[in-house]
């Protein structure tokens, strides 16, 4: 594939790193390409960072089609960047796409888009632990016209945010609240894909916890709302009297690269862990009994995430005093080892770039 590139007159400053919090820097540049039936995709091209001019009868903007995903490029303490897993994504959002008539992308085309655009934006990769260039691929319907039907026109792009922390928290445990009125996903819906919509749907559970002084919900399955899913932009695990225990994959969770991850490091470093169908009456029999010794949730943009607090039915309950446990430590340490290249990738993840 011929990528053009069109580089900014106006190169920025790069942000102070400790001030970069999580989505809310972009970097000089952004890949884009076209799509049309018949003729498939072409123009592929990096243009200085800027808006878009979309027609307002744009599918998108109508009727929701719109997939995307979230990869990080690191930079390893020889100063090298690296991408973890990015062949995970690229299949994902092909799965995405599949799901809401959206076109495929070819899987070589896809990884070279992200090579170039990152060696490009190469300056804005952090050097801070903990730092990193968050990298959002996404598509969107973009047919003139406000009939409903499989999309004709797409837009495929990539921008990439220079970040920190996803949490104002860091490393510290976050407070999450179970949500058991809104549902996120039901099994046949689009729960397993990351499609814009989940995101919308379930804003009003998310400004709910919110309020009340709580990071993120934790949904229950939609059907008898009684089984833990997931967290609103991360997956869960909990260790309940020595048992790791995840929610398995029902078909209404999105599949999550870092979930998969800390279940291979997990099972590596001999630990049992089930996915499993995991009610929330007996995960709040564990916390009353004390047999719940550690809660996390795991994901690209929040890595591991120590759970502290967990709120169900308007009572709070604390999770390891409020502390991070052992596990999500030693999970936290080697997870992270990898990605930004202190600890041996003995898995084969890490895609280097340079
Ligand atoms: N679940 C949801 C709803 C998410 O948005 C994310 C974030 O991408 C995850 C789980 C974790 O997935 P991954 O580990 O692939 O980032
Ligand atoms: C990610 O972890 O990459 C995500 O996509 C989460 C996002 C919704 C902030």
């Amino acid at each position: 594939m011929e990528i053009k590139i069109t580089k900014t007159q106006n190169p920025q400053q790069l942000t102070e790193e400790s001030k970069l919090g999580f989505g809310k820097h972009f970097t000089d540049h952004m890949f884009l390409m076209d799509y049309e039936a018949g003729k498939g995709w072409h123009n592929a091209r990096i243009v200085p960072f800027g808006y878009l001019s979309i027609h307002p009868a744009s599918t998108v903007l109508h009727y929701g089609s719109e997939i995307f995903e979230g990869l990080k490029a690191y930079r390893t303490e020889k100063g090298n960047i690296q991408m973890f897993r990015p062949m995970e994504n690229i299949k994902r959002m092909n799965n995405s796409a599949e799901r809401m008539c959206l076109p495929q992308i070819d899987e070589n085309d896809f990884l070279q888009a992200l090579c170039e655009f990152v060696k490009l934006e190469e300056r804005f990769v952090p050097y801070s632990f903990g730092t990193s260039l968050y990298l959002r691929p996404f598509m969107f319907g973009n047919d003139e016209s406000l009939g409903v039907h499989t999309v004709k026109n797409a837009t495929f792009m990539i921008i990439a945010s220079p970040s920190g922390s996803y949490y104002a928290e860091g490393i510290n445990p976050v407070k999450i609240m179970i949500e058991d009125e809104d549902v996120r996903a039901v099994k046949g819906g689009t729960g397993a894909v990351k499609c814009g919509g989940n995101y919308a749907a379930s804003n009003r559970a998310g400004e709910k916890a919110s309020k009340v002084g709580y990071s993120q919900v934790l949904w229950l399955d939609g059907v008898h709302r009684k089984y833990i899913e997931e967290v609103g932009a991360m997956n869960v695990m909990f260790k309940i009297n020595g048992e790791i225990v995840t929610p398995m994959l029902t078909g209404s969770i999105l599949p999550g690269i870092t979930r998969k991850s800390c279940i291979e490091v997990l099972k590596n470093m001999g630990y049992k862990v089930s996915e499993r169908l995991l009610s929330v009456d007996e995960l709040i029999e564990a916390l009353e009994n004390g047999k719940l010794e550690e809660a996390w949730g795991t994901g690209t943009a929040a890595v591991v995430s120590p759970i502290g607090k967990l709120s169900y039915a308007g009572k709070e309950y604390v999770v390891n005093n409020g502390k991070i446990g052992e596990v999500t430590q030693k999970l936290y340490d080697t997870l992270t080892g990898i990605q930004w290249g202190k600890v041996e990738d003995t898995f084969g993840w890490i895609y280097k770039l340079n």
